[in-house]
């Protein structure tokens, strides 16, 4: 009798890697596996993994380790995503268990490794780092987001910022064409979704190699396909944001109000020492544009606080930079040195309590910048997209189109479906999310 081919997906790290592990799991379905939802009951164990922070890579062979007695059960075991890439072959060594490695360049190949793992092969790698210039493009896509459909648009990296490990991870930058992103933009709409997210590294870095649209122009045929009333976007690069994506949002109602603008520091030295090639004025100018919209656009930001070098002042600076921009929403981070990356070099002698206090004065000041910026939209009504039902408060989760949380009480019996428009009025706000009735 033949066994059931039944795979376990765990995925860690940003949405690129949730959406790259809707396409393993369709290419895995398609190959005639199913998805279960414990290790026990799986015949393959995956996990698609991330690096960008911290001892990420320790995670996850905590977790192998965690598991390795399945093993002796038949079990096999697989690591993809960020850390496949960077430990590669090593993974073997620490965790002989595991039989495939693969980062994200390499998921093109997936259907024959699988065929290489059902034949009994225990070594099998895809490890393309910056020599590839294909993407992963699948139409067996497994969507697991009931309200959001993801397209990823532009792949890997060019930048090198000085921190960071996504230039080796997830390989050169490469783009789709703008026709295939177009086509999945409409397959996606006939699916049912209403929202796109477009995603990429670096997503307005895009270059359409058919040379047909530039980045803000695919904005906005995307926002106009049929039954697409959302078009979000994530993560823009500062080098590469210019005019015409605000002008874009401005004529386009379909394109969401809001920009996520990583910023990492206001000091212009360790912009320097980080290789953003670009200044705190010529980053403000770009934020200028943003507010001169004729809609206003919701600005959010990542900062990294204690990287090497950055002096008392520097980090002042980036407070100066915060109350400056008033921005709806930080993701502040302490810097931690990361394998292979030029940073590795330069002395990271910034003690961890004193990036831990840098990180918390600026996550309180934010606080009290979203705590005054949220409160504006007291009393407004607005149209949300709903993402589910809280029981334990009654309330309808869901969303504003410049992403803001709005948790709302609606006097109808059963709750309005995810992915379903409703009307709203503010009635209460706090420094993270919106209270409203529905209208
Ligand atoms: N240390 C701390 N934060 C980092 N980020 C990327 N690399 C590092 C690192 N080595 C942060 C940046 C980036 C976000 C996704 O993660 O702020 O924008
Ligand atoms: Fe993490 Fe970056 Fe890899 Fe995403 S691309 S999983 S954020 S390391």
């Amino acid at each position: 009798m033949a066994t059931e081919k039944t795979f376990y997906l765990e995925t860690f790290g940003c949405q690129m890697n949730a959406h790259d592990s809707e396409k393993v799991i369709g290419t895995l379905e398609q190959q005639g596996h199913r998805q279960v939802d414990a290790e026990e009951d799986a015949s393959l164990i995956l996990y698609n993994t991330c690096s960008i922070r911290d001892k990420a890579e320790q995670k996850v062979f905590h977790r192998l380790n965690d598991y390795k007695a399945l093993h002796k059960a038949g079990k096999r075991f697989g690591v993809l995503g960020c850390v496949a890439q960077q430990e590669g072959e090593k993974i073997f060594e620490r965790a002989p268990y595991v039989s495939l490695v693969s980062g994200s360049a390499s998921y093109r190949k997936l259907p024959e490794m699988l065929a290489r793992l059902e034949a009994g092969e225990t070594r099998i790698t895809g490890l393309d780092d910056r020599q590839t210039d294909e993407t992963f493009e699948t139409e067996f896509t497994a969507r697991q987001n009931p309200y959001r459909g993801y397209i990823t648009i532009i792949e890997g990296c060019d930048k090198f910022c000085a921190y960071c490990v996504v230039p080796y991870t997830r390989g050169k930058e490469r783009s789709r064409t703008s026709t295939s992103v177009l086509e999945e933009a409409r397959r996606i709409a006939d699916l049912g979704y209403s929202e796109i997210q477009l995603l990429g590294q670096n997503v307005n870095s895009y270059r359409d190699p058919e040379g047909k649209r530039s980045f803000a122009e695919l904005l906005a045929v995307v926002a106009e396909v049929p039954g697409i009333r959302r078009v979000r976007f994530t993560t823009s690069h500062p080098r590469d944001f210019t005019r015409d994506i605000v002008e874009a949002i401005d004529a386009v109602p379909a394109l969401c109000d809001h920009v996520h603008l990583p910023v990492q520091s206001g000091s212009a030295k360790v912009l320097k020492l980080m290789a953003r090639e670009y200044t705190p004025e010529w980053y403000l100018e770009r934020i200028g544009w943003i507010k001169a919209a004729r809609r206003p656009i919701s600005i959010t930001t990542d900062i990294i606080v204690g990287f090497p070098g950055e002096t008392p002042e520097d980090f002042i600076q980036t407070m100066d930079l915060l109350a400056e921009v008033q921005y709806d929403g930080v993701f502040g981070f302490k810097y931690s040195p990361r394998p292979n990356t030029p940073a590795l070099v330069m002395i990271d002698s910034i003690p961890d309590a004193e990036k831990a206090q840098r990180l918390q004065v600026l996550l309180d000041r934010q606080r009290e910048i979203q705590r005054s910026n949220y409160a504006k939209h007291l009393g407004e009504v607005m149209e949300v997209m709903v993402e589910g039902f809280n029981p334990a408060r009654g309330q309808v989760v869901s969303r504003s189109s410049q992403n803001k949380p709005v948790n709302f009480t609606s006097s109808q019996p059963i709750a309005p479906a995810p992915g379903s428009y409703c009307r709203v009025k503010i009635t209460a706000t706090h420094p993270n999310s919106l209270v409203g009735e529905a209208i």
